[in-house]
């Protein structure tokens, strides 16, 4: 998903998009480029194919003075990662310069009528399209947010865009339909924005755009319209984060950093939220009265990638723990087969950034059908944070790294917290309550014992960097686990690797194994583990290789395993909260040992926009 910054003000522009749109490399990185208004009048547009780096390297020295400028940094959609594919988009007559994350579903009949009109295209992008229906109005002298309003109301699709033009040179005008988009608030100058991050440097004031809204930004000003120009009415949220937590902190990626944070960013999902006394938890979000949730006689929960692994967790424990009937649904399957939820129906959006399209797509479809709906979102103030009825938020702090592992931790506690609210207004006693509210305050520090033995860790990544594939087994709450752990090891490393519920391997992937095969088995002391334990015997005679995360002191299936890293014992429910962190360490040292972009995988980005 693209990465979309915009300024006016009366400091020199270009660094300063730049230096945003650095900040917001972890959208996609492609290809990247600028567009200045430079002191002519004229718009001087620099791309790069590759990194924001390239672009920079491109620009040397000569950077184009002007006072407004557009910068972005692209995941390639439609057309090639390369430079003429690269944003920003000029229109014929270079009088305009747009920038766009999203896709433009009916771009190419548009693109055909355009050319019938003489409108000369230069990428394969569907974005260009969108330009030269810009240029068609405001060269004919409409202002440029009528212009931009009306080209909107042709194209189907998604978008966040921002235009410039030669003809209103202290103006941006940007607007969002599916993908994120903000305004910050300087003083005497303004940004459009993807992200909060790409503006902390110098403002935390912003505006969020919801779906269907114009803005139109001068250094001074700011309007906010909706397409038919009607004036709108918008808060100014002030962001939390500040410059620090989007550094690197002296780590030496944004990935290791997120997992030593893991500590930390537990205990701000669980402040102020435990209440031990009572054996419950208060969460001040849900928006939902004590009748209301226990009307729910149905939960379904769904998410994309790491947070679909969260929510197979929280299956669980809502059936265990609240015996309420839960399912989990792939977003983007659940959003187009016709769905049964009704006014009895809980669904429960997972989503670190809170922009991700198809878990987006997944609660409108449920809202839209009349169930109730809650997210369990990191991000403040995004979409999904936005439009739910109620929800949780992780409060992990910003997730840079494109591989999710913080977040991950925090969801599977903000979905015990909910489980405890559902189950202790059913029949889940106060004594259960207590333990489970003794055991989620105790994880930070369990927590950190366990990211403690990451040297150990990373003697044992040192024999796995050569293979070429890995097999994850773990059953019961720890089957997810084993999905995630492969999950880390594909997306960072790009060894293929597969998670499987342990007993499934007997029918079929046994037959992998051999003495080439790594299998990680995630085995803590639960109620299956012996269960575990004999399918590592299994594959022990079949002569693979077995790397066991195990509980603290267990001897047993330290004989069979060839090496283990040992976690602290605690509830089944939550051992998932110990047993992911290994892994995350394991995959995160074997692809640095591959000499991999940890920070920005190969054809991944962040939060993904679009469907
Ligand atoms: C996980 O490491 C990946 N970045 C990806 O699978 C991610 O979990 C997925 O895209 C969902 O993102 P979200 O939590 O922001 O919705």
């Amino acid at each position: 998903m693209c990465g979309i910054v915009g300024y006016t003000g009366a400091r020199s522009a270009g660094p300063l998009v730049l230096d945003g749109l650095k900040r917001l490399e972890y959208r996609g990185y492609d290809s990247a480029g600028l567009a200045v208004l430079n002191g002519e009048g004229r718009i001087e547009v620099f791309k790069a194919p590759g990194k924001i780096s390239a672009l920079e390297n491109a620009l040397g020295s000569r950077f184009p003075s002007g006072h407004t400028a557009l910068a972005h940094t692209r995941w390639a959609t439609h057309g090639a990662p390369n430079v003429v594919n690269a944003h920003p988009h000029t229109d014929c007559g270079g009088t305009l310069a747009l920038v766009h994350n999203g896709i433009i579903e009916n771009a190419p009949t548009l693109r055909t009528a355009l050319v019938k009109r003489g409108h000369v295209f230069r990428s394969e992008t569907d974005t260009e399209v969108l330009v030269h229906l810009v240029e068609e109005l405001h060269t004919k002298g409409a202002p440029l947010a009528d212009a931009v309003a009306a080209a909107l109301q042709q194209v189907d699709g998604t978008y966040g865009i921002a235009v410039i033009s030669t003809r209103e040179p202290d103006t941006v005008v940007a607007a969002r339909r599916g993908s994120p988009l903000l305004v910050a608030i300087g003083n005497g100058e303004n940004f459009v924005a993807s992200d909060a991050s790409a503006v902390l440097a110098h403002t935390r004031s912003v505006v969020y755009l919801d779906d269907g809204e114009i803005a139109v930004v001068r250094p001074r000003d700011y309007r906010i319209l909706d397409l038919s120009a009607a004036e709108k009415e918008k808060t100014v949220t002030q962001i939390e984060w500040d410059l620090a937590t989007i550094e690197r902190g002296g780590y030496a990626h944004f990935m290791l950093k997120e997992i030593m944070e893991q500590p930390d960013s537990l205990r701000n999902a669980l402040r102020g939220r435990l209440l031990e006394e009572d054996g419950t938890v208060r969460l001040g979000g849900l928006n939902l009265t004590d009748e209301d949730l226990l009307k729910v006689r149905r939960i379904v929960m769904t998410a994309c990638g790491t947070s679909w692994h969260a929510a197979l967790i929280g299956e669980y424990m809502m059936e265990e723990l609240a015996r309420i009937p839960s399912e989990v649904e792939y977003a983007s399957e659940f959003r187009y087969r016709n769905p049964i939820v009704d006014e009895h129906t809980l669904v429960v959006g997972i989503s670190q950034s809170g922009e991700t399209a198809d878990t987006l797509a997944a609660l409108r479809e449920a809202k839209r059908r009349g169930a109730r709906t809650l997210g369990i979102v990191n991000v403040v103030g995004s979409t999904i944070a936005r439009e739910v009825d109620g929800g949780i938020y992780l409060h992990a702090g910003p997730e840079i790294g494109v591989a999710s592992t913080k977040a991950f931790t925090s969801q599977i506690a903000a979905l015990a917290l909910l489980t405890l609210t559902m189950g202790r207004l059913r029949s889940l006693s106060i004594l259960q309550g207590r333990e489970v509210v003794r055991c989620l305050a105790r994880l930070p520090e369990q927590v950190a014992q366990v990211l403690s033995k990451a040297p150990h860790v990373e003697q044992i990544a040192e024999r796995l960097v050569r293979a070429t594939n890995v097999l994850y087994l773990g059953r019961g709450y720890n089957f997810p686990v084993a999905l995630e752990g492969a999950l880390k090891l594909k997306e960072i490393s790009y060894i293929h690797a597969e998670g499987y519920p342990a007993a499934e391997m007997k029918h079929g992937p046994i037959a992998l194994i051999d003495d080439l095969m790594p299998v990680v088995f995630i085995a803590p002391q639960d109620a299956v583990y012996q269960k575990v334990v004999s399918n590592v015997e299994e594959v022990k005679a079949r002569g693979g290789r077995v790397i066991a995360i195990v509980t603290e002191g267990d001897t047993g299936l330290a004989k069979l395993a060839d090496q283990q890293v040992e976690i602290p014992e605690t509830l089944d429910l939550l051992t998932p909260v110990l047993s992911v962190l290994p892994l995350q360490l394991l995959a995160y040292y074997i692809a640095v040992r591959r000499g991999c972009n940890v920070d920005q995988p190969r054809n991944l980005a962040k939060s993904v926009t679009v469907e």
